[in-house]
């Protein structure tokens, strides 16, 4: 099928590494004559860029799936599985989901165009492992937003975290050469983008493949592009956290006074089970340091609750860590067995029902905190960097300020892409509001 004129549909689950391949996808597609369409309805091809990490996440496929089947038998549609789901189950979804045509892994994107082109009625699975770092089409990236751009610095992870798939699915750590990185975030500079954010499931483990330069120095060398005045990272692991990478975020002016650092439990033991490799004390320490050098510091974090054998006491841990560190924002999630990981080996011990109601509990204490922490920048005015209008109000402006927080406001002008002074009047706990004031 050749690709000219065909119309294409990206549904993208998953991690923020999972939206960059798919602006890849989208820009390879492009690049052969093919246009991107808001909706399958209207599409030749649908690819879903798909999710491992936890079950729902496995469910959430399956159910898009199972509507794309229903349009398929109205009209003629290639549906392709990519991503992780794609790489953990390639046989069992080739054999038992005759709707799919072509499954494809994290490392073989650039042979999707040929796929479809030529090959997507033979019903292709591509799943290849490689070893070094693979370029995927530098220059047909199709971005879904003109001001705030991603820029993957890695692939895979080593760290083997008891619970986790990741390994499994995007297998290990391949850096990115410093030069590609530098290249790519000169280039979305010069086509006016305001902020970068460097992505790789553990960024800290960076090294250049040739000189064996750290991600301290390659934030350096990022920091040294003119017109990227926000530069963000992520996800970073606590255990790689070293204090000269925090010296590096505060000697910079463009380094945002932001970071995600996934904590998983506020429990040693639970920690130690889990292999995460650093402790309650440790983790805490890190946090100390980093609110010390970079006052007003804003952390968030991601935290697994019902891990196997925890106790409420471990739990509690958890609990009270939320108000010694006061994060701006938490992603929490209840356990969920994953195949191939150590952790699905053990049995699933705390109950579903005492899992939901710890996540409740977390969350309500993490919502006390954000109302709290919210409410001290009323009356204050920020720098917001304006992403969009709101969806649900196209005459509000919505946009994030350093901290990475949600500012949604009124404004006389059309100021998207563009930084604007927000005065804030109002909050709730998961975003401010204002009005700008120039
Ligand atoms: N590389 C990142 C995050 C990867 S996955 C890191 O190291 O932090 C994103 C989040 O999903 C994890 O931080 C964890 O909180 C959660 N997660 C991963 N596996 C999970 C599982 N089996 N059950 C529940 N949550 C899980
Ligand atoms: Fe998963 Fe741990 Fe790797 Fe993060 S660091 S992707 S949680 S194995
Ligand atoms: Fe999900 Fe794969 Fe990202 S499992 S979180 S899409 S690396």
């Amino acid at each position: 099928m050749s690709l000219k004129g065909k119309k294409f549909h990206i549904h993208t689950f998953g991690c923020q590494m999972n939206e960059n391949d798919s602006e890849h996808v989208a820009g390879m597609l492009s690049s052969r004559g093919a246009h991107s369409s808001p909706s399958p309805e209207l599409s030749d091809i649908v690819i879903i860029n798909t999710c491992a990490v936890r079950e729902k996440s496995e469910e959430k496929f399956f159910s898009l799936l199972g509507r794309l089947e229903s349009i398929k038998k109205k009209k003629n549609l290639v549906i392709g599985a990519i991503g992780c789901i794609a790489q953990l189950y390639k046989s069992q979804l080739r054999d038992k989901k005759s709707s799919i045509d072509f499954i494809v892994g994290p490392n073989n994107y650039d042979k999707i165009p040929d796929i479809i082109t030529h090959y997507w009625e033979e019903k292709i699975t591509c799943t290849q492992w490689n070893r070094g770092w693979k370029e995927f089409s530098p220059s047909d990236i199709q971005r879904k937003n003109p001001t705030s751009g991603y820029v993957t610095i890695m692939r895979g992870c080593n760290n083997f975290c008891s619970y986790c798939i990741v390994p499994f699915t995007r297998g290990r750590e391949r850096y990115r050469p410093m030069d590609y990185i530098i290249q790519e975030v000169h280039k979305l500079a010069d086509q006016g983008y305001k902020e970068i954010q460097l992505l790789g499931q553990n960024v800290n483990s960076y090294r250049d493949p040739s000189t064996g330069r750290d991600f301290a120095s390659l934030l350096e060398e990022v920091d040294r592009i003119p017109n990227i005045e926000w530069i963000r990272f992520l996800t970073s692991h606590p255990k790689n956290f070293t204090p000269r990478l925090a010296h590096t975020m505060k000697k910079s002016r463009k380094i945002c006074r932001q970071l995600h650092l996934p904590l998983q439990s506020g429990s040693t033991s639970v920690l130690k089970r889990m292999n995460r490799k650093y402790s309650r004390e440790n983790y805490l320490k890190l946090v100390g340091i980093l609110k010390d050098l970079m006052k007003g510091i804003s952390l968030s974090t991601d935290i697994i609750v019902g891990y196997p054998g925890e106790t409420e006491d471990e739990f509690q841990q958890t609990l009270s860590l939320l108000n010694t560190v006061k994060y701006t924002n938490i992603f929490s999630f209840r356990y969920s067995p994953r195949p191939l990981t150590p952790a699905s080996k053990l049995p699933d011990s705390v109950p579903f029902e005492t899992k939901k109601k710890r996540l409740i509990k977390l969350q309500n204490e993490q919502k006390k905190i954000q109302i709290e922490k919210n409410k001290s920048f009323i009356g204050k005015t920020l720098k917001v960097l304006c992403l969009g209008r709101s969806k649900k109000d196209s005459s509000i402006y919505s946009g994030r300020n350093e901290g990475y927080q949600v500012v949604n406001f009124q404004s006389s002008s059309d100021v998207v892409g563009q930084f604007v002074p927000v005065k804030i009047t109002q909050c709730g706990p998961y975003s401010l509001f204002g009005e700008s004031v120039d």
